[in-house]
Formats: structure tokens, C-alpha cells, sequence
């Protein structure tokens, strides 16, 4: 289906999903996607069970739409508060406990958050840990990777050109290589920020999600699958890796840039997220640098939070009027990482 062209900034909607499983932009050539592909309610549960010693139940509030100068009275899901400044333990986690972990340790690739949450999980389970970031992730975020005591390789320019070289580095040591975004039990990891949402905030018809790689929408899309709760893809214009994917009908590289670029950043989106999006996601939006600005403002002006860009991009598409939610809409957004110099956003 050809995406609806709804305003002059070209900024487009895909919707024409119900989130409840129609193909609505023709299936991609099967070579293209893996054979594994919507992780189940099961297995999300059991992510859940298997993580939840080791990250925080962030908790959901409830605010009036004027507290963040809004039309709708949001539900907000404060994952930027989880263990690390994002939500990325929980993939990591239950990928770092679905098999034994190789003496070599760990390696992955990131744009910074990810690495993080590799780091801090590697540290609690007593295991080595080698993350590779481009050379533009910014402080907030090598810092972290460090302090947890991972090994820092400063590698490319964007994330892409890091995961080669991790890729490259674990078949020499034998590492695990803990996908950012595209492996299953990373999915159904991040899954479980949709699970918490449900439990808390049963009453969410919207769920508005950023999107980089596409782990967290895949796994939140693949908890509410078969729900009446509907998922939205949010993402920069200047990164619009899932958009592309389902105007093209399968992962597509694309350009890499802008103010989020460091954790919304991914070439490609990854097959496995493809996969549930495109049966799964009812919406695809996209915002500008600007609009990402103003809503982490909002976030620091209504609640003191300090949220990065990738953490308020979903927050954008309300604010910014990106997204105009229907009538009666009761609406989740998930703010999803707090990685960034404060001074950006209280200054
Ligand atoms: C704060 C934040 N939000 C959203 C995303 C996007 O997550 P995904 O790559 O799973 O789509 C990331 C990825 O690094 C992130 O750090």
C-alpha cells in the first residue's frame, strides 16, 4: 500500500494497518526475511521471568494533556529510567541468559545505549564485555560503557560500520555477539516493556514507540499482536529505516543522521522487526530534529526529565502534531532513554 502523503514537510503516514495482522504493504521476497519471526506472548513472559532480577519495573504515569501542552491526556511509560538510562538491559539480559555465556565473554556493536546495557549486564553476570561504538557516540554513553568496565573500541562513523568490525572481532575470540536489535531473544526481551504497559496501563488504544533497528517496536508490536491496542512507529526523517522498509515492502538501506542518530541511527531495519512490523504495526510517522527538541523540553519543563532525542522522539509525533491520534484515543508513549548532556535540553 502506498503510503498517504498528509502534509507539506514530507512527512508521511503509513497507516493503514489495524495492527492486527492484515499484510497491508505486499510481503517482501522471502529471501529477505529470517525464518524465525514474531516472538510469542510465551516467550515474552519468559523473558520476563527469566530478566527480572536484574533490571527495574519503570513506572507508567498518567498526565493531563496541558501538563505537556497537549490535546490528549498521554500515558507515559518511563523507560528512561531503567537501569542504565534506557531500556536496552532487557534484550540484553535475556539474550545473555538464554545460553552459557563463552569464556571469550561478550562482544557486541552500538551506538551507545545498547553498549551500555551489554556492559552493565556483562558486569553483573561476571562476564567480559567488548563494545564497539562509531567514533560520534557521544560522552553520556562511552561513559557508561566504561564505567560498567567493558573494552571500548572506537570504530567508524556510524553504528554500521562498528558492527562490522564487532562481527569481525567475535569470529577471532569466539564471543557471543549480542545483536542490538536483530536477534530473537533481543525482540523478546525488549517485548516486555509491552507487557509491563498492558498490565499497567490496560486502557492504552495507542502505543507510540520509536524506532532504530526496530527491537523495541518489534518486540512491543509482538506483545500487542492480536490485542485491540495499536503500535506506531516513530522516527526522524532524517533516519527512516522502518518507514522506508514498509513503503518498499523489505528492509532497504538508508541515509543516517540527524540529533538522534546515535541511538535511532541503524542503516537497515532488521529483518526480524520487518517481520512483525509489517503484519503488526498499524502506523509509521515520521518527525523532524525540531519536534524532538521541543518534546524533550516539554519532558524537562513539565517533569524534570532529562530525555534524549531518541527518548522523546516517540513523544514528538504527539507534540508535534505529526501524529493526530482519533477520537476517544487513550495514548502510551514509551520514553524510552535518558543518555544525553543535560545542559541540551535544560538550557
Ligand atoms: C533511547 C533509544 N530509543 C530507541 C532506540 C531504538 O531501539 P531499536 O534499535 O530497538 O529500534 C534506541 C536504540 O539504541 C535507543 O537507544
Amino acid at each position: 500500500m502506498a503510503p498517504s502523503r498528509v502534509d507539506e514537510a514530507s512527512r508521511w503516514v503509513w497507516a493503514g494497518g489495524t495492527g492486527r495482522g492484515r499484510d497491508l504493504c505486499g510481503s517482501p521476497p522471502a529471501a529477505t526475511l529470517p525464518a524465525m519471526t514474531t516472538p510469542s506472548r510465551t516467550q515474552i513472559e519468559a523473558a520476563a521471568a527469566r530478566i527480572a532480577p536484574h533490571i527495574r519495573r519503570t513506572p507508567v504515569i498518567r498526565l493531563r494533556g496541558a501538563d505537556l501542552g497537549l490535546a490528549v491526556d498521554p500515558i507515559l511509560k518511563l523507560e528512561l529510567l531503567q537501569a542504565t538510562g534506557s531500556f536496552k538491559p532487557r534484550g540484553a539480559f535475556n539474550r545473555m541468559l538464554s545460553a552459557p555465556l563463552p569464556p571469550a565473554g561478550v562482544v557486541t556493536a552500538s551506538g551507545g545505549n545498547h553498549g551500555a546495557a551489554v556492559a552493565y549486564a556483562a558486569e553483573r553476570l561476571g562476564a567480559k564485555a567488548e563494545v564497539f561504538c562509531p567514533v560520534t557516540t557521544p560522552a553520556a554513553k562511552t561513559s557508561r560503557i566504561e564505567g560498567h568496565g567493558a573494552v571500548l573500541h572506537r570504530v567508524g562513523q556510524a553504528y554500521d560500520e562498528a558492527r562490522q568490525a564487532s562481527e569481525a572481532h567475535a569470529a577471532t575470540t569466539g564471543g557471543m555477539i549480542v545483536h542490538a536489535y536483530d536477534q530473537p531473544e533481543v525482540l523478546a526481551g525488549q517485548g516486555t516493556v509491552g507487557l509491563e504497559l498492558q498490565q499497567d496501563a490496560p486502557e492504552a488504544t495507542h502505543v507510540l514507540v520509536a524506532v532504530g533497528g526496530g527491537g523495541l517496536i518489534g518486540g512491543i508490536a509482538a506483545w500487542y499482536a492480536g490485542t485491540a491496542t495499536q503500535v506506531i512507529a516513530v522516527e526522524p526523517e532524517s533516519c527512516p529505516t522502518l518507514h522506508t522498509a514498509l513503503r518498499e515492502g523489505r528492509p532497504v538501506p538508508c541515509p543516517v543522521g540527524g540529533l538522534a542518530a546515535d541511538s535511532l541511527g541503524a542503516r537497515q531495519i532488521g529483518g526480524l522487526a520487518f517481520a512483525v512490523a509489517k503484519d503488526h504495526v498499524a502506523g509509521s510517522v515520521l518527525v523532524t530534529d525540531v519536534a524532538i527538541r521541543e518534546a524533550q523540553r516539554r519532558l524537562w519543563a513539565a517533569l524534570r526529565l532529562v530525555a534524549e532525542p531518541g527518548g522523546a522522539a516517540a513523544l514528538a509525533a504527539l507534540s508535534s502534531g505529526a501524529w493526530v491520534p482519533p477520537r476517544g484515543a487513550r495514548v502510551a508513549v514509551v520514553v524510552c532513554g535518558a543518555n544525553t548532556d543535560p545542559a541540551s535540553v535544560t538550557g
